[in-house]
C-alpha cells in the first residue's frame, strides 16, 4: 500500500520553517499592540451564505474555489476562504456597534481556496487579517495601510510596491461600469474567453485579467477614478494625502480592482518582486456595504490580509533576519543507567529554572551523545558518569570552545545560567 500523502496544494510547515513563522507572528502581535488591535479567534467553517453573499456570487472565490460541504444535518458549510466576512459577522453577532468605534480586531489562521497551486499559492494558506469596523473616516484607511507597512518594515522587507486605487461606491460605480462596458464592448472579440464571460456578470474583473492580450486592451480602458462621486473622490484624496504625509511611497493603479466584490472606495495591495506571478504580499481595502450584504445594518469597515507563506518567502528571498534560530541551551550526557536516573532529576530541575535542556533516551555511546548535543546546537553539555555521581559534581563542557570543568551539583543551575547569558 502506498503511503498516504497530504492533498495537493497543502503543506506541512516543518521545524526548519516554523520558527520563521513564529518570528513573523510575534512581530504581527507586537504591531497589533502598538496600533491598538485586539486578537480574535474565529471559526474555520461558516455557513456558506456568509461567503456567497459577503464576497459575491460572481467572484472566482465563490464560483469555483470554495471548499463547501454538507454536515450531517444537511446544512451547507464552507471552510473559510478569507476572514473579512467572518469578522463582520462576529461584529454583528456580538453587538459590537455598542462599543467605541471603530472596533479594531485581528486574527490569523488557515484559509482554504481550491486554486491551482504554484509558488506562493496554496489550497490551504495562512493569513494575518486586520480589520477596523464601524468608521468611514479615511484616516482609518490610512491606519490600516500604515499597519501593513509598519509590519513589513519591522520584518526588514524591502523593495515593496504599494499600489492603491479607489473602486468607488454603488452611487458612482454603475456609470463607470457602463463606460467600461462601452470601451470593452468594442473590443469584445479580442478578449480571452474568461473575460468575455465576465463582460456581463462582472466587467470590472476584466481590469485585472492576467492574459497579455486583455492587459494590452485594458491599458487604455477608462479608470474608475475619473468617475468617482464627490464623496469617493474626497475620500481617496484624503487617503493619498495621508500616505504622503507619512512618507509611504505608493503608486496609483487604475486597474487595481481586487478579486472580492465587497470593496468600496479604497483598494490596495503591497507587491513584492520576489514572489513571481503571485506577487501580492497583502491586499485590502474598504468594504462599507459588506455588513448589509450579510443581513446587518450599515457598518463601514476597512482592513487587509497578508499571506504568511508569502511574507516568509519574500523574507527568505531578500535574506531578511528571522532572529536567532531556537536551539537548546544544555544537553545532558550520561555514561550508564544509574547516571541516566540521576539525569532525569537534573533535567527536570534545569527545566524548572526555565532553561532548555534535552538528553538522549536511546542508550547511545558518550561520543554519539556529544555529537547529538552539537547537532542540536546546544551551548553546554553536562556529563554525568560514575565519578561525577560519587563526587557530587557534573562535568560541564562548553561545546563552542571545547573547554570543560567540574561544577558542584548544588551550584550547577547558577553556573549554567551564568554561562548561557554570555
Ligand atoms: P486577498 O487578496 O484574497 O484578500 O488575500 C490577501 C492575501 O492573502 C494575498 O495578498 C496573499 O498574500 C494571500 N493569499 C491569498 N490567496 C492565497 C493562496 N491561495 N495561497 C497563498 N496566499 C494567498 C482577502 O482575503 C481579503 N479578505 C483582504 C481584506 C481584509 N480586505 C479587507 N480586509
Amino acid at each position: 500500500m502506498d503511503i498516504i500523502k497530504a492533498p495537493r496544494g497543502v503543506r506541512d510547515v516543518l521545524p526548519d520553517e516554523s520558527w520563521k513563522w513564529a518570528y513573523v507572528m510575534d512581530a504581527a502581535r507586537k504591531v497589533s499592540n502598538v496600533f491598538g488591535y485586539s486578537e480574535v479567534h474565529l471559526p474555520i467553517f461558516e455557513h456558506t451564505e456568509l461567503f456567497a453573499r459577503g464576497i459575491g456570487d460572481s467572484t472566482d472565490v465563490v464560483e469555483k474555489e470554495m471548499y463547501t460541504f454538507e454536515d450531517r444535518s444537511g446544512r451547507s458549510l464552507t471552510l473559510r476562504p478569507e476572514l473579512t466576512a467572518s469578522m463582520v459577522r462576529c461584529y454583528l453577532e456580538h453587538g459590537m456597534s455598542q462599543k467605541v468605534q471603530p472596533v479594531k480586531m485581528w486574527s490569523a489562521g488557515p484559509m482554504f481556496r481550491y486554486e491551482r497551486p504554484q509558488k506562493g499559492r496554496y489550497r490551504q494558506f495562512w493569513q494575518l487579517d486586520v480589520e477596523a469596523l464601524g468608521s468611514d473616516a479615511p484616516e482609518v484607511d490610512l491606519e490600516i495601510i500604515s499597519f501593513a507597512i509598519y509590519l513589513f518594515d519591522m520584518l526588514g522587507l524591502s523593495n515593496l510596491e504599494v499600489v492603491v486605487n479607489s473602486v468607488g461606491c454603488p452611487e458612482c460605480r454603475p456609470t463607470y461600469r457602463q463606460a467600461l462596458k462601452d470601451y470593452v464592448g468594442s473590443k469584445f472579440e479580442l478578449l480571452c474567453p474568461t473575460c468575455q464571460n465576465r463582460f456581463d456578470r462582472n466587467p470590472l474583473r476584466i481590469l485585472d485579467c492576467k492574459n497579455e492580450g486583455c492587459r494590452e486592451i485594458m491599458k487604455e480602458a477608462p479608470g474608475m477614478t475619473d468617475y468617482l462621486c464627490d464623496e469617493c473622490k474626497e475620500h481617496f484624496h484624503r487617503v493619498k494625502e495621508g500616505m504622503s504625509l507619512l512618507g509611504i511611497h505608493y503608486k496609483e493603479d487604475k486597474n487595481l480592482v481586487r478579486g472580492l466584490d465587497y470593496y468600496t472606495k479604497t483598494a490596495f495591495e503591497v507587491l513584492s518582486g520576489e514572489l513571481g506571478a503571485q506577487n501580492a504580499v497583502c491586499g485590502g481595502g474598504r468594504y462599507d456595504n459588506l455588513a448589509e450584504a450579510i443581513g446587518g445594518p450599515h457598518v463601514p469597515g476597512v482592513g487587509f490580509a497578508a499571506g504568511i507563506e508569502r511574507i516568509v518567502l519574500t523574507m527568505e528571498g531578500q535574506g531578511c533576519d528571522f532572529g536567532p534560530k531556537p536551539a537548546i541551551d544544555v544537553f545532558v550526557v550520561t555514561a550508564d543507567d544509574s547516571a541516566k536516573r540521576a539525569a532525569m532529576k537534573l533535567l527536570y530541575e534545569i527545566r524548572q529554572n526555565r532553561i532548555s535542556v534535552d538528553m538522549d533516551y536511546s542508550g547511545k555511546s558518550l561520543g554519539s551523545q556529544l555529537k547529538m548535543a552539537s547537532n542540536k546546537e546546544a551551548r553546554l553539555a553536562c556529563i554525568l558518569g560514575d565519578t561525577e555521581l560519587q563526587k557530587g559534581v557534573v562535568t560541564v563542557k562548553d561545546l563552542a570552545s571545547g573547554s570543560q570543568e567540574e561544577v558542584s551539583r548544588d551550584s550547577l543551575v547558577d553556573y549554567i545560567r551564568h554561562s548561557i547569558a554570555h
